[in-house]
């Protein structure tokens, strides 16, 4: 696994604004996979969310320069920018938005993205990707972005995957912690009393958030009055995490995660794949479990009781059908867990 060098964390906004010339040095921009802990799709319709970095797992473009037109090397595509396929649309949009907003015309550009983050599993791919993207331009061109423009740049991207983002994911895969979000506004960092040990499992079936996100649209204006329960059920579970985060008290957590599961089930964002792994992660010791992202495919997150309860947690998801495992310690930086 790529491990980042500190200094690459940040290095777009840390570096001193110089938009007169390229640089002709390669830069590098990073983001990492997230994890949603409280609030998927209710946070589509105003209500708070948690989330945190997954910094096991991240994004990172290399940005150098070639002679002739600009061109990115990715995993679905190696070819110029002109001719990538509609697949990568919005992501050529969003480097096409990020030359120009550091000034500069963005010829002769060579974008390798690498990431190690699974697509479709609600872990953030798209949003690290484009977010790597615009930190490794904006560092190349020794250029100053503001959150702001950082965060509207990776939108672009995320627009094209998603159709109506909250915005959480591209937060999400900058961010250093745990946060607290709501749609529009600047997210709040949490406190975090005890660290809180997660295992998240891969049911390595695709999602779909565009798909997922349709479907409780669909629901919200069918069913108005039963959906706004849930939403607000969900909402309250996100000040029960966030308070369980801050006393440090495990059994909340846990006990959360499960209302959250139940009301997630309750608008269909579940599956029976996703299903069967919370069951044996429960019937396994965890304190708590639910899907994390969109669902209907994906990934789940249990709560392991302490650490030592981590590995078989993970070893009953795998023998369970998981087709990976990821431990996950919560505490207030988890930046740091991956330097
Ligand atoms: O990218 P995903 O699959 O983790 O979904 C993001 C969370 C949703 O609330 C389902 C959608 C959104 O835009 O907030």
């Amino acid at each position: 696994m790529w491990t980042p060098p500190k200094k690459f964390w940040g290095d777009s906004i840390n570096t001193p604004l110089s938009t007169s010339t390229a640089s002709p040095r390669p830069a590098l921009g990073l983001a990492s996979g997230k994890l949603i802990l409280a609030g998927e799709h209710s946070v589509v319709y105003d209500r708070p969310a948690i989330a945190l970095p997954f910094t096991r797992l991240n994004a990172r473009a290399r940005i150098s320069s070639i002679d002739g037109p600009s061109r990115v090397s990715s995993g679905y595509y190696e070819g110029t920018l002109d001719d990538a396929p509609d697949i990568l649309s919005g992501m050529v949009d969003c480097i096409r938005a990020t030359v120009k907003a550091v000034g500069h015309p963005g010829e002769h550009l060579m974008i390798q993205v690498d990431s190690t983050i699974p697509t479709g599993r609600g872990l953030g791919s798209s949003a690290a990707v484009a977010a790597s993207a615009v930190r490794g331009i904006a560092a190349y061109y020794g250029a100053v972005l503001s959150h702001e423009e950082e965060m509207d740049l990776v939108r672009i991207a995320e627009v094209h995957a998603h159709g109506t983002p909250s915005g959480i994911d591209a937060e999400a895969v900058v961010s250093t912690g745990p946060f607290r979000f709501v749609k529009d506004r600047p997210v709040t960092p949490l406190q975090v009393g005890r660290a809180m040990h997660l295992v998240v499992a891969d049911s390595g079936l695709r999602g779909n958030t565009r798909a997922a996100v349709e479907g409780v649209r669909c629901r919200f204006e069918k069913e108005r009055a039963a959906t706004e329960t849930h939403l607000d059920q969900l909402a309250a579970v996100v000040d029960d995490v966030q308070r369980a985060l801050r006393e440090g008290d495990a059994e909340l957590l846990g006990l959360s995660m499960n209302v959250a599961q139940r009301e997630l089930s309750a608008i269909c964002v579940s599956d029976s794949a996703l299903d069967s792994l919370i069951v044996e992660a429960l019937q396994a010791g965890a304190l708590g479990a639910k899907i994390t992202g969109s669902g209907l495919g994906g990934c789940i997150v249990a709560l392991a009781p302490d650490a030592e309860s981590v590995a078989p947690l993970a070893s009953a998801l795998r023998s369970a059908g998981a087709q990976e495992t990821w431990p996950v310690v919560v505490h207030e930086r988890n930046v740091e867990e991956a330097q």
